[in-house]
């Protein structure tokens, strides 16, 4: 009989690894979330997705808008932490560095930057610029160059990661190898259309300082988040996006280019997947989406319809784009898929308050397809394009604003079943209401 008296290196594990992520197709408020819970954390991750994301953090009446930091950088306490599965563009890095600094806020040290991170090139914007507006195809990306980047990365040939950036020789033969093709497949997409041209050698020389900007950041990150567990430090994974724009499980063609559900965690931090404790699903008491896809709850009653009195209240426009955001009602079929996909233990509900500008709310239960009644989340975009929704009205809570409730039991009626129904449709339990922006706007039932 075989026996070991050593120990698995994972058994002597005491921290915690906790995941917030977004049920739906992103724009959940996540953000305002981690904030406050980051104070109960010692390491704040991403793992997925670039400057595509948008966090909004109202704090003490000041917004921060961050798109490729991870919300913990807010608090210096912390150690916020870029993982291997994000594409980093670094002049976005270098410039949220310093509206932050500029505001006071200390950053240094604690913001750690994976050296396995792939890197965005201003090439990877002008092939997604070129394949967006190539007729058919295009999915309403953010322009940010993540699709293509995220493609280089898996090919091999072209990929670039930060790592590569701290070392000159190495970088500018790189490019000079990837820069030709780039410049060919570009004039091939552009097919006769005004497009860019790259230069390698001006390339490195940018990319170059760009390294030198990011060098005091750049960790083995993976390998400091599994010694952090050991020593029983508490981590929170802030995924970007949202479950349903997931590369492999949301809503595909019409999805961002990484794994925006907790599947992407291990993957894009390098923690193995038997640690995660937690996970908290984030869902917007209505739907939104932006760029191009299935939406079966859509709302297009026009300007004078309740889409766009949600949309305003709700403040509803792009953070990264600017773009307005297509509303609809609350989907649960949709829902209870995440939120399975996620391994969800428990639920956040965000942007409550902003029912109140509507005099009937409805619900999603399931899907009627090609005549049939169906439960589950069809794989296939094009049936969920044809999906009608079976809705199921409620009542609401016309006019009462709840910006300023702070405990459940002072929730209008309508609005406590409304939360209720949520927790028994996904069978998981409701453990914060957000009902406004700022952080201090959030009932802890
Ligand atoms: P990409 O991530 O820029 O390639 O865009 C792919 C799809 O994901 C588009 O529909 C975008 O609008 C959407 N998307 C990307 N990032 C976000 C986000 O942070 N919130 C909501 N939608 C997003």
């Amino acid at each position: 009989m075989m026996s070991s008296s050593a120990t698995a290196p994972e058994a002597t594990a005491t921290g915690t690894c906790t995941c917030v992520v977004g049920l739906q197709w992103g724009d959940e408020a996540k953000g305002k979330l981690v904030d406050p819970l980051a104070e109960d954390h010692d390491i704040v991750v991403r793992y997925n997705g670039g400057a595509n994301a948008g966090h909004t953090i109202v704090r003490g009446g000041r917004s921060f808008k961050l798109s490729l930091l991870p919300s913990g950088v807010l608090n210096p306490r912390l150690t916020s932490l870029i993982g291997n599965g994000v594409v980093i563009y670094p002049p976005r890095f270098i410039e949220e560095v310093s509206q932050l600094r500029e505001a006071g806020i200390p950053v240094g040290t604690n913001l750690l930057l994976s050296d396995r991170a792939h890197v965005v090139f201003p090439y990877h914007m002008e092939e997604e610029r070129l394949s967006e507006t190539d007729g058919g195809g295009a999915i309403g990306t953010t322009g940010r160059g993540i699709g293509p980047c995220y493609q280089d990365k898996v090919g091999r040939t072209c990929g670039i990661r930060v790592g590569d950036l701290l070392v000159p020789e190495y970088l500018r033969d790189r490019l000079r190898m990837i820069v030709p093709r780039k410049n060919r497949w570009i004039e091939a997409l552009a097919a006769g259309k005004e497009a860019k041209k790259f230069d390698a050698d001006a390339l490195a020389q940018e990319y170059l300082g760009y390294g030198e900007a990011l060098r005091p950041h750049v960790h083995d990150t993976a390998h400091f988040l599994r010694k952090s567990l050991q020593h029983g430090k508490r981590i929170l994974f802030e995924a970007a996006q949202g479950s349903l724009l997931d590369i492999d499980h949301g809503t595909y063609p019409y999805v961002t280019s990484s794994n925006s559900s907790p599947a992407g965690i291990w993957s894009g931090s390098g923690l193995p997947a038997r640690r995660l404790t937690r996970v908290l699903g984030v869902v917007k008491a209505y739907t939104t989406r932006v760029g191009r896809g299935p939406f079966p709850t859509e709302l297009t009653d026009g300007p004078d319809g309740l889409g766009e009195a949600i949309r305003r209240k709700g403040r509803e426009y792009g953070t990264v784009t600017g773009r307005p955001r297509r509303v609809g009602w609350l989907d649960l079929v949709a829902l209870r898929y995440a939120a399975e996909v996620g391994g969800v233990d428990e639920l956040a509900v965000t942007l409550l308050d902003v029912l109140s500008c509507v005099p009937e709310i409805a619900i999603c239960t399931a899907y009627e397809v090609q005549g049939e009644r169906v439960q589950e989340f069809p794989a296939d975009a094009r049936l969920l394009e044809q999906a009608k929704p079976v809705l199921e009205r409620l009542s609401g809570w016309y006019g009462e604003e709840l910006t300023q409730v702070r405990r459940i039991a002072e929730l209008p009626a309508a609005a406590r079943r409304y939360v209720d129904r949520i927790a028994e449709e996904l069978r998981r339990p409701v453990r914060i209401i957000s009902v406004g922006p700022d952080r201090e706007q959030t009932i802890l039932p």
